[in-house]
């Protein structure tokens, strides 16, 4: 690899992540950081908007995200799957039944991401195509408070598959088996088109294409 010819040693690596890869790219930092233990890391988790913020400041190395956007221009490479499930409480009457059409969708009390959020507007696209109007009953930045509200009887949610990937599905968040759904999203890996990625950035950027990948899709679903 880049780094085993230039004898990578040490340096300093910025990422910006959204909030749904924040479930896995810290797991595989570690494996990265036994190899290359003089590499130092800073790993910024934010949302969808606040990504393109840092992104057109040229704030970090490398950002990984679902939409990638038009401008600036950037180079992306695909990361991995991430799936967008139907959150209820294990309890929820709808958790025992099996190809609920998207429409019922419509009557239960949901939680929403911030505005801003790549979820939320992937949730309000398929929402928009299929001229539902949820009945919003809470608007939650953060989809570990999320979570702790589905697990309180607020609502339904929609989310990504990796936020319950250390719990999985047998705790006390069910996923519904809704039509339409999970809504297949997919991580990118991208950088600014007109920067020279650093040494670090560069063998990092062929770690999480190879073997951070292969961890991820061991240890997740
Ligand atoms: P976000 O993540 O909801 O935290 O903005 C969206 C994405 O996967 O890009």
């Amino acid at each position: 690899s880049v780094a085993d010819m230039k004898g990578l040693k040490q340096g300093y690596l910025k990422i910006t992540v959204v909030t749904t890869a924040k479930y896995v790219i810290p797991r595989l930092l570690g494996p990265f950081c036994q190899r290359y233990p003089g590499v130092e890391i800073s790993l910024k988790v934010t949302n969808h908007s606040g990504v393109l913020e840092r992104l057109s400041e040229n704030k970090d190395d490398l950002y990984i995200l679902s939409q990638v956007p038009d401008e600036p221009d950037v180079k992306s490479h695909p990361f991995l799957a991430n799936p967008l499930v139907v959150l209820a409480n294990h309890d929820h009457p709808l958790a025992k039944e099996k190809n609920i059409p998207i429409q019922q969708l419509a009557e239960q009390p949901f939680i929403t991401r911030e505005s801003g959020s790549g979820t939320r507007a992937y949730v309000q696209q398929l929402f928009d195509a299929h001229k539902i109007t949820p009945k919003v009953k809470m608007e939650l930045a953060s989809n570990e408070a999320i979570k702790q509200a589905i697990a309180g009887g607020l609502g339904i949610s929609i989310l990504s598959r990796h936020t319950i990937a250390l719990e999985g599905a047998s705790g006390q968040i069910a996923i519904l088996d809704v039509e339409n759904f999970p809504i297949p999203c997919h991580w990118y890996v991208i950088h600014l088109a007109g920067k020279q990625l650093s040494v670090v950035a560069q063998t990092f950027l062929e770690y999480l294409q190879t073997e951070g990948k292969q961890i991820a899709e061991d240890t997740t679903w």
